[in-house]
């Protein structure tokens, strides 16, 4: 009764000039391994989860892009949105349809862009969370230690003096502001959410019920259709008029029967340069170089990326991030990271 679905529908803007709109970061081999970050995230389910259980959601403009780099999986198993409007709505679409072909079904959600170090300790995670979510009406979280007061993540917070294991939550926040953040660290009960989510196909449909009743009642008007050949017109015709709203802030912050696991595995969203340059194999300079042929002189903590085996000589640069692609050269600062977004839509402007 398992399945996974692989959200890959974002844009991934802060990793721009790789990450674009038309081939997003998801697609792109950012850790210099080989292999695209789709394609690690779902060899990692793979271990746990039959493979004909594995859904992507992702854009149609993606579609192609998906079937090359999965090419064992049948479209049956790609799910298409034809208007971006976060992840509530996906992750709505797929457990109506999921439940339509096994109502018994557990599913674990998993984001498509993140670093996972020990794949035995997140499958030993994955594998207890379903023990949970099959046995109970519980929505689990998987959480992890915050370092810093992070504002592009969700807290959780769980109820103090538990032992060990899967906590109760008693209260998710998504997304708070810095002060905010600041004091969820310092009170000591709270958790990062690592955005990979394991339920049964039954409880998440109760809570989107309860709390997004109009989202569910589009969708639900779709349960004829799923799994016919009636379907992508139904989806065609509805999918735009859903809320743009993520999960966390439609179901997450109100559900009642929210549990985390403290995660064993290391984890990092790469969100940005400088979240990817942590977790990259840096020169005796610091410097971590992917693709790139370097020659350094005084440099040091750079983050560089270029075509494959292009030469760069940097002389003189420490902390910056250097990205060559096609027609876009970046060079800025490591600590300017966020605002690559906005020099993202500056740029757009000049094409
Ligand atoms: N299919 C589909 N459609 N996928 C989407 C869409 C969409 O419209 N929008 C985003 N995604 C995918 C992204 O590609 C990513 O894999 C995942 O859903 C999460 O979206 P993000 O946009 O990266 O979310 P976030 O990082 O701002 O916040 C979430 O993740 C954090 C941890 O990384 C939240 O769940 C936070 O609470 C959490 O801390
Ligand atoms: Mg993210």
């Amino acid at each position: 009764n398992y399945y996974a679905i692989l959200m890959a529908g974002g844009v991934g803007s802060r990793f721009w000039p790789v990450s674009t709109l038309a081939f997003p970061k998801q697609f792109h081999d950012m850790l210099g391994t080989g292999e695209t970050l789709l394609q690690r995230t779902f060899k990692r389910l793979e271990g746990l989860i039959p493979q004909e259980n594995i859904f992507v959601l992702t854009n149609s403009l993606y579609n192609s892009l998906v079937l090359e780099q999965l090419p064992n999986i049948t479209e049956r198993q790609i799910l298409l949105e034809p208007a971006m409007r976060n992840t509530a709505p996906c992750i709505l679409y797929a457990a109506f349809k999921i439940q339509k072909e096994n109502p018994d079904a557990v599913m674990v959600v998993a984001p498509s862009d993140h670093w996972i170090e020990d794949e035995v300790a997140f499958t030993e995670d994955i594998q207890r969370s379903f023990d949970e979510a099959t046995s109970k009406d519980v929505l689990m979280t998987l959480g992890v230690k915050p370092t810093f007061p992070n504002t592009g993540y969700g807290y959780i917070q769980y109820e103090k003096g538990n032992s060990d294991g899967v906590q109760k939550v008693q209260q998710f926040t998504e997304k708070p502001n810095y002060q905010t953040a600041k004091s969820f660290l310092a009170e000591g009960n709270y958790l990062w959410n690592a955005g990979i989510f394991i339920w049964s196909v039954s409880s998440v449909l109760r809570a989107f019920h309860n709390f997004q009743p109009k989202l569910y009642q589009l969708f639900e008007k779709g349960l004829p259709f799923y799994n016919t050949e009636s379907e992508s017109a139904f989806i065609q015709d509805n999918y735009a008029l859903a809320d743009n709203i993520s999960v966390d802030y439609a179901i997450l912050e109100s559900s009642p029967n929210i549990y985390v696991l403290p995660a064993s595995f290391d984890w990092n969203d790469l969100g940005t340069w400088g979240s990817l340059y942590e977790k990259l194999p840096k020169d005796s300079s610091r410097n971590a170089i992917v693709n790139a042929q370097v020659i350094c002189y005084k440099a040091e903590g750079n983050m560089i990326r270029t075509a494959k085996g292009k030469v760069v000589v940097i002389d003189g640069l420490n902390d910056y991030i250097v990205v060559d692609k096609e027609e876009v050269l970046l060079i800025c600062p490591k600590s300017k990271e966020q605002d690559i977004k906005m020099m993202l839509a500056e740029a757009k402007k000049q094409f």
